[in-house]
């Protein structure tokens, strides 16, 4: 079976993560600090504060942007459902806005329809790899006043106009989990400039403690540890070769398939990291959605839904009584998806048999 995703994983992952295990140094420590400079370097900022997860990351960012009830973010209705209830935590709002039909990343008119006096930011999500149109969102939050928090989970290394994703914005958001363009198995970092909400979030992650149990603020245990950073260091340190593989799986994929999918589109002023390459099933594609999964897997090929159901309907979101007939393209492209095998473990082989195999549906 060739798999939707698999990480690469070699000696010096397995190097850096028996010194850490010879040292007994386990939790957070040096290795974590070495990896928030190594990573803070990387995207070109000051600070990186890692964390357990995307999730967490996400949410120490607006408790450090001080979003709280009575107020709204807005989201992209198309993404993982963790940058919407990451809003939720702070007992503020989710505003579902609508996507871009090309790019699946938030749509900057639609943005502009659903801010009111109460919305304080905007989660960008940098989807699939695809950077956000950062440069019509930044202009929006400049003209309101409003934060942005950019959603990096699937971005690792994504540039907009030469620029890597993470520093747009107020705080930059990553996910290391196991599928990502890089990973520490569970894990997060945040990325910014401000010293002020750097300062927060290092309390946050760590029980609300400003100095040895002496408690400011209602914190967490939000810590990375030192296993994760050893391994997130190795992975770092691969980044780049990663993603490269990423693109030419991408380019060599949207050359081979022939029959009437449509492949992932690219704005000239990206680079598009390809966490997933996904695909719309045309309307004369000659099988249902199902139909094709099912095809794909009795042939040997992984593939996924990324994903069936816009976040607004989500049973979740139903429950807190969101208006079921809004963001019409994000619900039209949820039923249209596939995502195909991109990445990097993939070979010249594995490519031209994915090829082969979807051609051969018609
Ligand atoms: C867009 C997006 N945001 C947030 C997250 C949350 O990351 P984590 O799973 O590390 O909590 C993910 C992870 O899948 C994601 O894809």
């Amino acid at each position: 079976m060739i798999p939707i995703s698999k990480p690469l994983l070699d000696e010096a992952e397995i190097k850096n993560a028996t010194e850490v295990l010879k040292s007994g140094m386990l939790a957070s420590g040096e290795w974590v600090n070495n990896f928030e400079n190594a990573f803070a370097d990387y995207i070109g900022l000051k600070h990186a504060i890692a964390t357990t997860s995307g999730t967490t990351a996400l949410d120490i960012a607006l408790k450090a942007l001080n979003i709280k009830s009575g107020e709204d973010v807005i989201v992209p209705d198309f993404t993982f459902i963790s940058t919407a209830n990451a809003v939720l935590f702070q007992n503020a709002r989710p505003v579902f806005v609508d996507i871009d039909e090309k790019t699946f990343a938030i749509d900057p008119g639609d943005v502009i329809e659903k801010i009111s006096p109460k919305t304080k930011a905007i989660i960008g999500v940098h989807l699939f790899g695809h950077p956000f149109d950062v440069k019509a969102i930044r202009e929006i939050c400049e003209d309101y006043n409003l934060f942005l928090v950019e959603d990096c989970a699937q971005a690792h290394g994504a540039e907009y106009e030469g620029q890597k994703v993470g520093g747009f914005g107020d705080a930059g958001c990553f996910s290391f989990y196991a599928t990502k363009n890089m990973t520490t198995g569970e894990g997060g970092i945040v990325t910014t400039n401000n010293e002020e909400i750097e300062e927060k979030m290092r309390i946050l992650i760590n029980h609300g403690q400003s100095q040895k149990y002496l408690h400011t603020t209602l914190g967490y245990n939000y810590r990375m540890t030192n296993i994760q950073a050893a391994i997130g260091l190795a992975q770092l340190g691969k980044l780049d070769e990663f993603n490269e593989r990423r693109i030419t799986n991408a380019e060599c994929l949207n050359q081979g398939l022939k029959v009437s999918l449509k492949t992932p589109y690219k704005e000239k002023v990206v680079r598009h990291v390809y966490h997933q390459y996904v695909v719309k099933l045309e309307d004369d594609f000659p099988m249902s959605r199902d139909e094709f999964i099912r095809y794909l897997s009795e042939n040997g090929i992984g593939s996924a839904v990324h994903y069936p159901l816009p976040v607004h309907r989500q049973p979740m979101y139903q429950q807190l009584g969101y208006d079921r007939d809004q963001c019409p393209t994000a619900t039209r492209l949820s039923e249209k998806v596939l995502s195909l095998p991109v990445h990097p473990a993939l070979t010249d082989d594995n490519l031209r048999y994915i090829c082969d195999t979807v051609n051969g549906v018609s």
